[in-house]
């Protein structure tokens, strides 16, 4: 066991408190977590015309416990950030408002609230764009026909347009404005989308980006953007409120690497310059977003190269959540379709209940209760 989980098991054991590694407490930076059960991102595509909807405060609160962390479903940060149906945005003033009930909900649980910010890049089509334009990538080439999470038959996407060297500077700043709405909408801070091959992915894997400008070629050079974008935000919100995920293993939507740990180590020591309180990060085992392979790659390289929370996420249960904690490979763990599930999910661990499971058909259903908030409490199961 990690002599950081360890000091804190000892002073959890003196408190009277549960010693399973995942309900043990942990300080993320100036965030006092109570437990060590993250819910990550779970896109619902339920923010019609992509305004958050008062159904969504239930389905956060569900899920809330104090001192838990929660992170939203993928936000987009501009109207050309868009590819999909009803997710929702966090570029209006409409959308900040509509933002703020469900923030007070899950802070008057006593919980601690992230929103994660996105740009899908080349994973969208004409129809989601302002003016039928072409979505925007780090190249022009186009994405292939993909099953993605939320459905069975493959979404087409259009062929992208190339973003210009000196409109990357653009892209950063609807970034930095949407992580100063999301502090307005009363946010904890946000977690920069680096993962599952949308923009900032799109730039980062070189089987995408075939730039030839100096966010093209060297590692270096492909990190460039999603580099220059945490520091815009982390100035502009401080660093203390800023995380980022990011899946250098995953191929999800084309998106791989010829070398992905060298990636996620690149990443994970540049981001220590910008003192970012955490880093989320999708296991290898997890090639696309809900498939899990068994393999020998790991993200120890990537736990030991990063200063500030690691968060480890895809295909984990109880067991091994707390064999990564008591291992020290992480310092929390997230859980999505256990979460989507079970939304009582910390306290079923501490009983060991039995737990439900998700139904992949409605994960992404129109409808404000259906797959959404009727998933069952532990107390209406027995
Ligand atoms: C329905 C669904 C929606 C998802 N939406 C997002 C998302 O918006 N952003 C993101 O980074 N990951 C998203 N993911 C990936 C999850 O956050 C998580 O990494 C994945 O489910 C693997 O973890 P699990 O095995 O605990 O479910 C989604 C997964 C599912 C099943």
């Amino acid at each position: 066991m990690g002599v950081r989980a360890q000091t804190q098991l000892q002073e959890d054991k003196e408190n009277g408190v549960s010693t399973i590694p995942l309900l043990t407490s942990f300080k993320m930076g100036r965030f006092n977590l109570s437990h060590r059960i993250v819910m990550p991102p779970l896109t619902r595509q339920r923010s019609y015309n992509n305004i958050p909807q008062p159904h969504a405060a239930l389905y956060y609160s569900q899920r809330t416990t104090k001192g838990g962390l929660l992170i939203t479903e993928a936000t987009v940060v501009s109207e050309s950030a868009r590819g999909y149906k009803d997710t929702p945005g966090i570029w209006s003033k409409e959308q900040v408002e509509a933002w703020k009930p469900i923030v007070d909900a899950v802070h008057a649980k006593g919980g601690i609230f992230f929103c994660q910010i996105w740009h899908v890049g080349r994973a969208s089509t004409y129809e989601y764009q302002p003016n039928g334009q072409a979505p925007v990538s780090s190249t022009s080439k186009q994405l292939m026909p993909q099953v993605l999470a939320n459905a069975t038959e493959p979404a087409k996407f259009s062929p992208p347009r190339r973003l210009r060297t000196d409109e990357i500077p653009l892209v950063i700043n609807d970034f930095r404005v949407a992580a100063r709405n999301a502090i307005e909408a009363g946010f904890d801070g946000v977690e920069i989308h680096g993962a599952h091959g949308y923009l900032l992915d799109q730039f980062m894997k070189d089987h995408i980006n075939d730039r030839t400008d100096h966010y093209g070629g060297s590692l270096e050079n492909r990190c460039r953007f999603a580099l220059e974008l945490v520091e815009a935000v982390a100035n502009e919100i401080g660093a203390d409120r800023v995380g980022i995920r990011l899946s250098p293993f995953a191929t999800y939507l084309d998106s791989g690497d010829s070398n992905p740990t060298a990636l996620g180590v690149y990443m994970a020591e540049s981001l220590n310059k910008y003192g970012i309180v955490y880093c989320h990060m999708v296991e290898p085992r997890m090639k696309t977003a809900e498939e899990s392979l068994e393999c020998a790659e790991t993200l120890l390289p990537m736990r030991k190269a990063f200063k500030g929370a690691f968060i480890v996420a895809g295909g984990y249960d109880k067991e091994d959540g707390n064999k990564a904690i008591s291992e020290n490979r992480t310092d929390l763990v997230a859980f999505g379709r256990l979460f989507l599930a079970n939304p009582d999910l910390p306290r079923r661990f501490e009983l060991d209940a039995p737990l439900t499971k998700h139904n992949r058909s409605t994960y992404c259903l129109s409808d404000p209760v259906v797959g959404y908030t009727d998933y069952s409490f532990l107390e209406n199961t027995a």
